[in-house]
């Protein structure tokens, strides 16, 4: 009940103890109040609080164009150092490794009309971040704010890894996620990589997201799974529009109470001083038009044992350090590339959010979005073609996924799908 429904319902009684009713009524509306007015400041204080635990005191700040606010923040005050266990981190500021791979990301694409174009994030418009610092997308009170707590904000709601081999249907039908990926499982993995297509997808509810990306997974599907995730998405709730952005996940205990978005908790430790984590990029693909790509590696320092990131062919991010995991801090278990959408099925029809594109796979180039050079590293620590890849998709008249392979872009798939339609009511 409301405190105006409450008050109406005062002053609509009519009967002899009217008066002594009316000062009942009027205190108890007063204090209704008075402790709503408490819970809000609290939950105020909680919101501010948690603001400033995520966002430092920044040396420079560049407003993007799209309405962010990128803080550049010396690299040794970033959150991961909130961390209890990388209090006396040593920095490394390059892997000690770096695997090399079948394809070189700067070779012109012959076989296909359309070169995949260069790539940037919005923000570059206005400004660059100094040397020793990192560029952080700063969260707004209200980003806080569209979360379903001030706790839960900047992690997955669900559990969400799509399980190929033994789906089990009560999982998918709880959680409404969607995917259509192609994987790889039984083997040891200390990496891998993939470029992928960029494209906008149009998200029917706020509360829905659609991302293309790549899981590296160890573990079994227990609660004690390990995930490292990176790719881009469109998320209304976690950004408050629709542009399509670079994010990174973790988790190392099936999404329970480690791991996050982007730099959202302490965890990934950052060093590259061009790219922020959850910022818009731009431009993306369009139909029967320029198509554009990003490039993704993660691989396993063999020396440090740090998991790292590489977006496009010359920005080292940074790294996931080993002691966050438990089956990762040796190596990965199962791969898988591909997308990812939630269905919260308004109104009970299949919700019309889109896949990659938003097309099914059979347009092929230019209409259907695609992962391509999809690459695994070994143990021996090099890139190398995925063997014996296998595809899943919970409903394929929903989102489908079709792989090939050639000479120029190795092994590929193409994915997505429109969400309702016709055979997918
Ligand atoms: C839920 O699962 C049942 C089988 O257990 C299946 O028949 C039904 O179509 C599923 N519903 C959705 C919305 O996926
Ligand atoms: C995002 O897109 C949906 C339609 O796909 C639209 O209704 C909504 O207003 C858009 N949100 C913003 C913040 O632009």
């Amino acid at each position: 009940m409301s405190a105006d429904q409450f008050s109406s319902g005062c002053w609509r009684r009519k009967n002899p103890a009217r008066l002594v009713f009316f000062f009942l009524c009027l205190w108890s509306l007063i204090s209704f109040s008075r402790a709503g007015r408490l819970s809000a400041s609290r939950q105020k204080l909680e919101v501010q609080k948690h603001l400033n635990r995520l966002n430092k005191p920044p040396v420079k700040t560049i407003q993007s164009p799209d309405g962010d606010i990128i803080d550049c923040v010396h690299i040794s005050h970033q959150p991961a150092f909130d961390h209890p266990f990388l209090k006396d981190h040593k920095i490394q500021t390059r892997p000690s490794y770096h695997p090399e791979g079948l394809f070189d990301e700067n070779k012109i694409s012959t076989g296909h009309k359309e070169r995949a174009n260069d790539i940037t994030q919005l923000w570059h418009m206005n400004g660059k971040c100094p040397e020793d610092t990192i560029p952080i997308r700063r969260t707004k009170k209200e980003d806080v704010l569209r979360s379903s707590s001030v706790k839960r904000y900047g992690k997955k709601k669900h559990r969400s890894i799509p399980k190929p081999r033994s789906v089990d249907p009560d999982l998918i039908n709880q959680s409404g996620h969607q995917h259509a990926i192609a994987y790889v499982e039984g083997d040891k993995y200390y990496g891998a990589k993939a470029t992928i297509n960029v494209w906008e997808p149009k998200i029917q509810q706020p509360n829905e997201f659609s991302l293309s990306q790549i899981w590296v997974l160890g573990g079994s599907f227990g609660e004690d799974l390990n995930s490292i995730e990176a790719g881009w998405q469109v998320s209304p709730d976690l950004y408050g529009d629709n542009n399509t952005r670079l994010f990174t996940y973790w988790t190392s205990d099936a999404y329970q109470a480690t791991g996050c978005y982007n730099l959202l908790c302490s965890g990934f430790i950052q060093v590259n001083s061009e790219i922020a984590m959850g910022a818009s990029i731009s431009p993306v693909s369009a139909f029967r038009n320029s198509q554009y790509d990003i490039s993704i590696l993660v691989w396993k320092d063999p020396k440090e044992g740090n998991w790292w990131m590489q977006f496009g062919s010359n920005y080292v991010l940074g790294y996931w350090p080993s002691f966050l995991f438990s089956y990762l801090a040796d190596s990965a278990s199962m791969i898988e590339w591909g997308g990812e959408v939630v269905n919260s099925e308004p109104e009970g029809q299949h919700t019309s959010t889109q896949m990659g594109s938003g097309r099914f796979p059979e347009e092929g180039f230019g209409k259907s979005s695609y992962f391509r050079n999809i690459q695994v590293v070994d143990s021996s620590n090099n890139l190398k073609a995925p063997k014996d890849l296998g595809t899943f998709t919970e409903k394929s008249n929903c989102y489908d996924v079709q792989t090939g392979s050639n000479g120029d872009w190795g092994h590929y798939f193409y994915y997505g799908g429109p969400g309702r339609n016709p055979n997918c009511p």
